[in-house]
């Protein structure tokens, strides 16, 4: 469907006869689908329902009403990554992590660290160290920070996006380069374990649902890095969900993910209704059928694990315009890839969500 597109919706446009018959059609329609009733997700739900968190949520009392009634687990977005622990070149920073904790414990929420080693982060710091020092600094790093939320985390991504992009082998970063293609991951994840003995250590990554070979690859490394004794202990899939992937192919994923026995976590849910790059005639009615089918999908998958590899179902946000995909240049103020409008009011979408997780 992609790739077959003749035309750029650009293209078409221009012709004004075809203009006209779109303008006809719901493609353009911003109006919201009318809110539904839908029970709190977390009350449903026999395992923790997530979402994503910046430290500058805490101060919208809409964001915080919100998730006191849908979720009870937290990720912190962007503030427990190196890439905002070590923006100052003498110290750590840790102000806003340590709010987003503060706040879990306040309100009883389950904290999920992330993400301890990323393959785009800290290469500035990390080039300062010849190879003596690199190592040395790689497991002082994982110590200072797993040492300082151990005890508030249930668990961490120690390794994020391991694969290579297209799917096929391990990603090259400076961390593989310095510690080996494994061996980083291998040290990661001994390095936590020490510095958190109890934490479930997640190995997590994206676009597994979407590219099989991709999926494939990350079941590959996880055998391997299992054999070697890394002490993983959960699968994370992101779940940056393609709505156009035939029905079929999430299954399968999630079903291999659980065949190892370790718990799975849909670690960052989100479903764009928009299609990159290429030209798209889909009505807004088309998409949200995509969406809902594939979304549904994957939480009958997930529901389809024994209870106890059930770790966790969490979206990356709250409401669409809490979305990073309706941030910046990417936002055309219409994408609705979470699981809340933008008033914080459940859509069709959510309650059919909470009726799978209800077992209906
Ligand atoms: C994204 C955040 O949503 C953005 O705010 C940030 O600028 C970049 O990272 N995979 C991940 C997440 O593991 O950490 C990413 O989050 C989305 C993709």
């Amino acid at each position: 469907m992609r790739s077959d597109a003749p035309l750029s919706r650009r293209t078409l446009l221009a012709a004004p006869f075809v203009a006209g018959a779109l303008a006809a059609c719901d493609r353009f329609a911003t109006a919201e689908p009318a809110p539904v009733a839908a029970p709190p997700l977390k009350s449903v739900a026999a395992f923790p329902i997530g979402s994503a968190v910046m430290a500058g949520q805490l101060d919208d009392p809409a964001w915080v009403a919100l998730a006191r009634r849908e979720v009870n687990q937290l990720t912190p977005e962007w503030e427990m990554k190196m890439e905002y622990i070590l923006q100052s070149p003498d110290r750590l920073t840790f102000d806003a992590p340590d709010r987003i904790a503060e706040a879990c414990h306040a309100s009883g929420a389950r904290l999920h660290g992330h993400a301890l080693i990323w393959y785009s982060q800290g290469e500035q710091v990390f080039s300062g160290f010849d190879r003596t020092h690199f190592p040395r600094a790689f497991d002082r790093y994982i110590a200072e920070v797993a040492g300082r939320y151990r005890g508030k985390v249930v668990s961490w991504d120690v390794v994020n996006e391991p694969i290579a992009e297209d799917g096929n082998g391990l990603r090259d970063s400076h961390w593989s380069r310095a510690l080996g293609a494994d061996g980083y991951m291998i040290r990661a994840f001994e390095q936590t374990k020490l510095a958190d003995p109890e934490a479930v250590l997640f190995l997590n990554e994206y676009n597994l649902e979407n590219n099989p070979t991709k999926g494939a690859t990350f079941l590959r490394t996880v055998e391997r890095l299992l054999k070697a004794g890394a002490p993983i202990g959960g699968l994370g899939t992101q779940s940056h969900l393609d709505i156009e992937i035939p029905a079929g192919q999430i299954t399968t994923l999630i079903r291999e993910l659980g065949g190892f026995g370790l718990p799975v976590h849909v670690s960052e849910l989100d479903a764009s209704l928009r299609r990159e790059g290429v030209g798209d005639l889909r009505s807004r009615t088309q998409r949200l059928e995509q969406q809902r089918g594939r979304v549904i999908e994957l939480a009958e998958a997930f529901m389809a694990l024994p209870e106890h590899q059930r770790f966790a179902f969490t979206a990356w946000g709250l409401r669409d315009s809490d979305s990073w995909l309706r941030r910046g240049d990417r936002d055309d103020g219409q994408d609705q890839p979470l699981l809340f409008d933008d008033a914080g009011q459940p859509k069709p979408l959510t309650a059919a969500l909470a009726g799978v997780f209800a077992g209906r």
